[in-house]
C-alpha cells in the first residue's frame, strides 16, 4: 500500500487525537513508523495500526475505515485536484474510478494497489457500483464517497450488500438527495 495512505491515517489521529496517540499507536504494534509519502508498505502494516487505533479508542474498525476514507478524499483532492476532469458531477466521478480517476492515479503511482469498480445502474442521482478487492476495504470505499459528496457540496445515501465472499464483491448504492 502507498506510504501517503499511511502518513495520511497518521495525520488523521494526530489531527483528532493528538500526537501522544500517535506515538502509543506506534509503540504498541512496534511499527517503526517512519512512513514516507513515496514509500510502499505491507498492507498487514495498515491493518494493525488500524486494529490498535480501534482497542484504543473503543471506536468499532468499520467506523474508523469510514471516518479515514473521508478525511483521506479530502487530502487526496488536495494533491491531485487535476486528475478530476472539469465540471464533472459527483456521479459520473463514481462512474469514471475503474475508467479514468484510478487509472490516472495508477501512471502517477505505478505500485498502488487499486480496487475494481463496476457500474451496475447509474442515472443522474443514483449510482450502484459493484465493489471488488482482496484488501475487503468497502468501508474505507463509504467514507471516500462521503468526502466527495462534501467536495461536491452533495447529500447521500449509502448502502452495501454483500454479494460474494471470494473474490470479495460488494455492491455499493449511491443515492443522491
Ligand atoms: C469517491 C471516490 C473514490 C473511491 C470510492 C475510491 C476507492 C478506493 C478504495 C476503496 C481504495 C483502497 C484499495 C482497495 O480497496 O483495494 C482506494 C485506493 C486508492 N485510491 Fe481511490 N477512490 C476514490 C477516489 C480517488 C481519487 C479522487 C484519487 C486520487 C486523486 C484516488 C486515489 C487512490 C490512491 C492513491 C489509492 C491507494 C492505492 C495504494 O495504496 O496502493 N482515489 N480507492
Amino acid at each position: 500500500m502507498l506510504g501517503i495512505i499511511f502518513t495520511t491515517l497518521l495525520d488523521m489521529v494526530e489531527d483528532k487525537m493528538g500526537y501522544a496517540i500517535v506515538d502509543e499507536l506506534l509503540l504498541s504494534t512496534k511499527l517503526e513508523g517512519s512512513y514516507t509519502g513515496v514509500g510502499h508498505y505491507d498492507f498487514n502494516e495498515l491493518l494493525k495500526i488500524v486494529v490498535a487505533l480501534s482497542e484504543k479508542t473503543g471506536i468499532a474498525i468499520p467506523d474508523l475505515l469510514e471516518a479515514f476514507g473521508e478525511y483521506l478524499f479530502g487530502k487526496l483532492m488536495q494533491g491531485h485536484a487535476s486528475l478530476l476532469p472539469d465540471n464533472i458531477s459527483m456521479i459520473d466521478l463514481l462512474s469514471e474510478l475503474d475508467s479514468n480517476i484510478h487509472v490516472e492515479v495508477l501512471k502517477l503511482y505505478p505500485n498502488a494497489t487499486l480496487p475494481t469498480f463496476t457500474i451496475i445502474n447509474k442515472s443522474h442521482s443514483h449510482i450502484d457500483l459493484l465493489y471488488r478487492s482482496p484488501r475487503q476495504l468497502e468501508q474505507l470505499a463509504v467514507g471516500l464517497i462521503k468526502g466527495c459528496a462534501e467536495y461536491f457540496d452533495e447529500t447521500c445515501e449509502i448502502s452495501l450488500e454483500t454479494m460474494t465472499s471470494s473474490p470479495h464483491e460488494v455492491k455499493i448504492s449511491v443515492n443522491l438527495q
